[in-house]
């Protein structure tokens, strides 16, 4: 027998029985007369002590043979420690062994395989085999582990089943790019992996089956961000019968079982805020709302709220604005000069892209000063401290320009003094669903409309009528549910009608015949009794980032790809060989 316990199980209850175990060796200490080694396995560590004076030669030498991760069995009496380790779970307790068997040698690791290593991200990813023993990543993996149990606990109970759907699918422009495969058997075409199974689970609704779930496998060629991955998961869900109140209800409920099953936290009953809101007071469609901090227009683009503070003074950058906008950070009038040169660089940054920062300190003693004095009197700015709701002491931070790009570069800034003034705890849960989003956006690239979810997702009813005249202000049925600033979940009403739907393909610039080509099937499905239908898609991994308190969803997964998308472990992407190519009929360059 390799074991009769785990290293993470023994206790003072097991004291004087003879025990086996195995895993690997965290270290060993030499002392002359004593010799310890630690022992390692997923459950923990447990001491195994040798006393040389009395041990057996060959035990003694077995001992001082080993080397760091090894993999050993050993077997032997289970004792009291004198010095007991409160550190350990088994710091009780230690073995004095009669047997050491050496399972496996090891070579020298690359890095400590301690919590806190001495091994680079790219060192760790190569030997990633290595890292998966540290206990802070296993932890994180047996914690998405936990949240795949709970969520299929909380859906089975629901009725909902899980599916599989296919991963050689085909390959449809809309949405990120498709990674593709090339097929052998029909050469020049091509499979695609699904971006997601959205087709696959509304049909599965035509045919019947009201309720589906899958924690399943998507794949998007977009460009990596730390909460983003190539291949990533969703818990993707899909009910028949329903309205946009059923899904928000069902799937706030998943949350927030989630929430108290895997993390003993009681979530409160998720606020809703609409997409135009969310735009208007924070700049985002995914806004953090951990904290307060709206916008405050001095100026706004939208002619009944004309809340205009600041024309007619002579500063150019105001007048010329389309709209001036702010946020009040409370208590932090005394920022120094570098902080608030830091942040000046901060929105200058091309990412952010603004081109300057005005502010207005409303100091203790009830004095207001401002970068821009020169063209705002103290009375000007006590209006805008009052438009801001600021009190002595509160620091007002104000961008100008066009209103989509200015009112970005301020949630940006947000978040930015949100993190500074330590409003952005981990630990805290602000969940939210975001509602009413438009069914198109305008692309200035293509010169077309582009679905803002997807192309199947439903208009609402009442904003039909919109469609042929102002297309960009039809709002859809569609949500995404956000926590702590992060989207974790989209989904919306599907169109269910096949005139419907092809109006929408229309819209989106697909011909008759492309539409066709594309998308026939679903198209020919609604047109045998498609039931009303909708659903929602959760970032499987971010979710798991999320509970687990970090920002990476790579930590998260088992082996992931690195910042360019590769995984160099398995060292993948790679050339394949000339008679692959040939036989897959891909001419050679
Ligand atoms: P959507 O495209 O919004 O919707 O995706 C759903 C959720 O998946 C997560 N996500 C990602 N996570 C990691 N890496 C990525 N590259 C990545 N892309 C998306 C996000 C997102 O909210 N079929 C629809 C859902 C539906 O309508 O039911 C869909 O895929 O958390």
């Amino acid at each position: 027998m390799l074991r009769t316990h785990t290293c993470g199980e023994l206790r003072i209850e097991n004291v004087n029985t003879t025990v086996t175990i195995s895993g690997w060796v965290q270290g060993v200490r030499d002392k002359g007369s004593l010799l310890w080694i630690d022992l390692r396995d997923r459950y923990g560590i447990t001491q195994i002590t040798i006393e040389t004076e009395k041990a057996d030669k060959s035990l003694i030498e077995i001992a001082r043979s080993l080397g760091r991760e090894y993999v050993i069995s050993v077997t032997g009496k289970v004792l009291e420690r004198y010095s007991k380790s409160e550190k350990l779970p088994t710091g009780d307790i230690e073995i004095y062994p009669d047997k050491i068997t050496i399972l496996n040698s090891a070579l020298i690791p690359p890095f400590t395989i301690e919590d806190e290593t001495d091994g680079g991200d790219d060192i760790r990813m190569k030997y990633r085999y290595l890292d998966l023993r540290r206990n802070t990543v296993r932890k994180n993996l047996e914690l998405r582990h936990r949240l795949s149990i709970e969520t299929r606990n909380y859906l089975d109970k629901l009725n909902f089943i899980e599916v599989e759907t296919p991963v050689l699918i085909k390959s449809t422009p809309e949405g990120a790019r498709d990674f593709v495969v090339p097929s052998r058997m029909h050469q020049g075409e091509f499979y695609a992996l699904p971006q997601s199974p959205q087709t696959f689970k509304q049909l599965l609704m035509v045919g019947g089956f009201d309720r589906y779930y899958q924690i399943v496998k998507c794949f998007r060629d977009e460009d990596l961000r730390a909460d983003r991955q190539p291949e990533f998961t969703q818990i993707d869900c899909e009910m028949a019968f329903v309205e946009q109140e059923d899904i928000l209800q069902t799937f706030e409920g998943l949350i927030r079982h989630l929430f108290l099953a895997v993390k003993g936290v009681q979530i409160p009953e998720l606020t809703r805020i609409t997409y135009a809101d969310a735009m208007n007071y924070y700049g985002s469609d995914k806004p953090d709302i951990r904290f307060e901090m709206k916008f405050v227009y001095l100026k706004s683009a939208a002619a009944e709220n004309a809340n205009n503070l600041v024309n007619g003074a002579g500063f150019k950058v105001f007048d010329a604005a389309q709209i001036v906008v702010g946020i009040c950070a409370k208590g932090a009038a005394e920022y120094s000069r570098k902080q608030l040169d830091e942040l000046t660089e901060f929105i200058k940054r091309p990412q952010i892209g603004a081109t300057g920062l005005v502010y207005a300190r409303y100091n203790a003693d009830g004095t207001i000063k401002s970068s821009v004095d020169k063209f705002f009197d103290e009375a000007a700015l006590k209006k805008w401290a009052i438009a801001f709701g600021a009190q002595p002491g509160d620091l007002m931070l104000i961008l100008a320009g066009e209103q989509n790009k200015t009112r970005k570069a301020l949630s940006e800034l947000r978040l930015e003094m949100g993190t500074r003034m330590g409003l952005r705890d981990k630990k805290k849960f602000a969940c939210h669903w975001v509602i009413d989003f438009p069914l198109l956006e305008w692309s200035e690239e293509t010169s077309r409309f582009h679905a803002m979810h997807h192309p199947f997702t439903s208009p609402k009813p009442e904003d039909i009528k919109l469609l042929a005249s102002v297309p960009g202000e039809v709002r859809a049925n569609a949500y995404d549910m956000v926590i702590n600033g992060v989207e974790v979940g989209g989904g919306s009403i599907r169109i269910f009608n096949k005139q419907l739907q092809s109006r929408m393909f229309d819209l989106l610039g697909f011909s008759k015949e492309d539409a066709e080509a594309q998308f026939g099937f679903l198209m020919n499905a609604f047109e045998y009794g498609a039931p009303p239908h909708g659903g929602i898609a959760f970032g499987f991994d971010r979710l798991c980032s999320l509970f687990g308190g970090a920002d990476v969803i790579r930590d998260f997964i088992a082996f992931p790809k690195n910042n360019s998308g590769r995984d160099v472990m398995i060292d993948s992407p790679s050339p394949i060989a000339k008679t692959q190519l040939i036989e897959l009929g891909i001419p050679l360059s």
